[in-house]
């Protein structure tokens, strides 16, 4: 869509745009560019995945076209990118019609179902050979998109095919779908296209983080995250989610009556629409002529399927020219010219043997069942959370039943349903029991949540869990400390709080048995080592409830040592950035109790690091004490690649440039940061090659 020359004029447009509000100097005749840079921008970052500029400078422009659009409401336009926000609920998904009925897939499972569809084709056709295009079969909610006179105008759930429900607010809320395009330098008036939604990997393993900290049970794939996030009726908790919509197929379009390009193949309709700025699969597709060579990527690409940032439950074949695939025509049900090839399913039923009650960190008492080990995707299957009472009634899961296991990617086991209609009337409803499990104290529920709990803080099994937690990787990182050992340790009385982890006798540990001079005394470096993790390690091992990775680095990054926490109010802690009223809480409260605070000294006297030492280095190495930031696409190194290089060799990365800045290391396409670098005399600007000398890999 941008070509190189655009995108150097749209980036030194960019540049101009951000001098201007640095002096105030912005106007209305301005808001136009401001519109196109940030349009650019958008799509530099969700479909390109390259940003050329840092958030800030992103939000600076954002503000001030709000700021121009605000002060003269006639100046707003319908695909303005401040239009995405909506005010307000939605009251009901009013349904609408599809322009051309949503139809679904055949499916073929092996290579045989593709011959015979191949040859089913070309009988039909008439052609010896047929070329087909193949693209990813996206995991998610499938919808459709009509766009008129350019402008996004509706987005539409499936429903049953023919009607869905009018979704356009929620829509509007993915950053990668347009809210307008260029159709009519196409001829293009009316356009209807097909495609899906999406929650990746990464957002769904963090959404799933975010439910269970607030003792919710997590949803079992990506695709029902997805799916029930397009049905909220808030748009802006849509927007949080970080959905991304994937564009595979136009099914309708009508022309302006003047001059028009049209496109005869698939893979055609595919380029357009990346070009037009829609994710298409247009990097992923693949054209073969003739079935043998789809059956071969089929089978190549289901071994790196886990390789891709969202699921797909397959591939997508269809034939690539679009006459032949007028010609072969549909069922009632599918196009005879597509078919999916879906790969192996990752569910696998499986028997309820029992259900076990483990204590957790916080009290929470989660039921796991324990069922007839299965292998699915790889891994065999023994235990799996059921998450609480609730979960287990919704499903109506009871001991002895049939369940159904599914594991999505790389997410936990899940069990998707109970086979009620298998039962032989010897099954057992699950009870839950009234007192824990460890210390027999009574169990309690607190209102508004799900989960039953034990709220004695001293009761051994939260202990042991708080001290695995502290010790694990995302946390103080201590290898040696796992669950096992935590658990030995305990046993024999040497590990009864996080400082007593600081106080372990080793010549006692040495004469263990499974103990040598050797694994002990790797056992002591790691806990010396953990002294001086990053702060956000510690905030985060603290285990406070609410707290994940994400928010530990927010409150590690604001103090300059651990225990300034004790003095923020609740107002202050709200103001940090994405903490609302309920994870402050939790963190006011920890920080307000005596005991937690005595803690927090305790660790200090034994040497655990309270201070905010991001600005120190730890490592020592040729480049300590220097900056870097790095900045356009670099000639062999990825960003996180070069990052990490600079950090193994004691540099520091900044996130903007500043007089604090030693090194800007460019590659092509930098934008307004090289910019801001060239006014500034002491930031020294090299190419990829240079930094590599100074790491010394040249
Ligand atoms: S083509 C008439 N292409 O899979 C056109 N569908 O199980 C039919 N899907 O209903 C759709 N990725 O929602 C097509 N690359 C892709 C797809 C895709 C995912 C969905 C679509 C379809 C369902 C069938």
């Amino acid at each position: 869509m941008y070509t190189k020359v655009t995108t150097q004029q749209l980036q030194k447009l960019t540049v101009e745009l951000i001098k201007k509000e640095s002096s105030g100097l912005i106007s209305k005749k301005n808001i136009e560019d401001i519109r196109q840079v940030l349009r650019f921008h958008e799509y530099r970052y969700y479909i390109l995945n390259d940003p050329l500029i840092s958030d800030p400078e992103y939000d600076k422009l954002y503000k001030a076209l709000e700021k121009l659009e605000n002060e003269d409401p006639k100046l707003i336009t319908k695909d303005s990118p401040t239009q995405r926000v909506a005010k307000g609920l939605t009251n009901d998904f009013k349904q609408a019609q599809h322009l051309v009925p949503m139809l679904s897939l055949d499916n073929s499972y092996n290579a045989e179902d593709l011959v015979d569809f191949d040859r089913k084709a070309r009988e039909l056709s008439g052609a010896d050979t047929i070329e087909y295009c193949v693209e990813p079969k996206f995991d998610g909610a499938s919808i459709s998109l009509i766009y008129e006179d350019d402008l996004l105008i509706r987005g539409t759930t499936r429903g049953d095919g023919v009607k869905g429900d009018n979704i356009t607010t929620n829509i509007k809320q993915i950053k990668s779908i347009p809210l307008s395009a260029n159709f009519s330098a196409h001829g293009i008036k009316q356009i209807e296209i097909r495609g899906e939604i999406l929650m990746n990997k990464n957002s769904f393993k963090k959404y799933n983080e975010q439910l269970a900290e607030q003792g919710l049970p997590p949803l079992a794939n990506p695709r029902n995250a997805a799916a029930g996030t397009l049905r909220i009726k808030d748009p802006k908790v849509v927007a949080e989610r970080n959905l991304e919509g994937f564009l595979y197929h136009i099914s309708y379009y009508s022309t302006t009556g003047k001059k028009h390009e049209t496109f005869h193949k698939h893979s055609e309709s595919i380029s357009l629409l990346w070009e037009l700025g829609f994710r298409s699969p247009e990097k992923e597709k693949k054209v073969y002529k003739g079935i043998k060579k789809v059956i071969e990527w089929c089978k190549e690409f289901e071994e790196t399927r886990d390789e891709l940032p969202y699921e797909i439950d397959g591939l997508v074949i269809k034939v690539n020219d679009l006459a032949m695939q007028d010609k072969l025509g549909m069922t009632s049900h599918h196009p005879r010219w597509a078919i999916a090839y879906k790969f192996k399913a990752r569910q696998s039923t499986s028997h309820l043997k029992t259900v076990e009650f483990q204590v957790g960190r916080t009290g929470n008492i989660t039921p796991v069942a324990k069922i007839d080990p299965v292998p699915i995707g790889g891994v065999t299957v023994t235990s799996i959370s059921l998450h609480n009472e609730d979960f287990i009634s919704e499903k109506d899961i009871r001991i002895g039943d049939a369940v159904l296991v599914e594991r999505a990617g790389d997410v936990i086991p899940y069990i998707v349903k109970s086979f009620p209609e298998l039962r032989k009337g010897h099954e057992k409803k699950i009870r839950f029991p009234e007192k824990c499990p460890v210390c027999h104290k009574p169990l309690h529920k607190v209102e508004g949540e799900a989960a039953w709990k034990c709220t004695n803080y001293n009761c051994e099994a939260q202990v042991v869990q708080r001290i695995i937690h502290f010790a694990s990787k995302d946390a103080m990182e201590i290898t040696g400390l796992g669950e096992a050992i935590v658990n030995k340790f305990h046993e024999m009385g040497w590990l009864k709080n996080m400082t007593s982890i600081y106080e372990l006798p080793y010549d006692e540990i040495e004469k263990m048995e499974g103990f040598g001079k050797k694994s002990v005394h790797n056992l002591k470096d790691a806990i010396e080592k953990s002294k001086t993790q990053p702060l956000y390690r510690l905030v985060y091992g603290l285990g406070i409830r609410y707290v994940g990775e994400t928010t530990a680095k927010t409150i590690a990054n604001k103090v300059d040592h651990l225990l300034d926490l004790e003095k923020y109010s609740l107002e202050q802690l709200q103001e940090l950035e994405d903490i609302g009223p309920k994870v402050a809480g939790s963190i006011y409260e920890f920080f307000n109790a005596k005991e937690n605070i005595h803690l927090l000294r305790k660790l200090e006297e034994k040497g655990v690091v309270l201070k905010n030492e991001k600005k120190q280095h730890r490592i020592d190495g040729n480049l300590t004490g220097q900056t870097f930031l790095f900045t356009g696409t670099l000639p062999t190194l990825k960003r996180s690649e070069a990052e990490a290089m600079a950090e193994a060799n004691g540099g520091e990365i900044l996130s903007g440039v500043s007089a604090k800045l030693n090194y800007l290391v460019v590659g092509e396409d930098a934008g307004s940061k090289l910019e801001k670098a060239k006014k500034i005399n002491t930031v020294k600007i090299i190419s990829e090659n240079e930094f590599l000398k100074l790491v010394g890999k040249k």
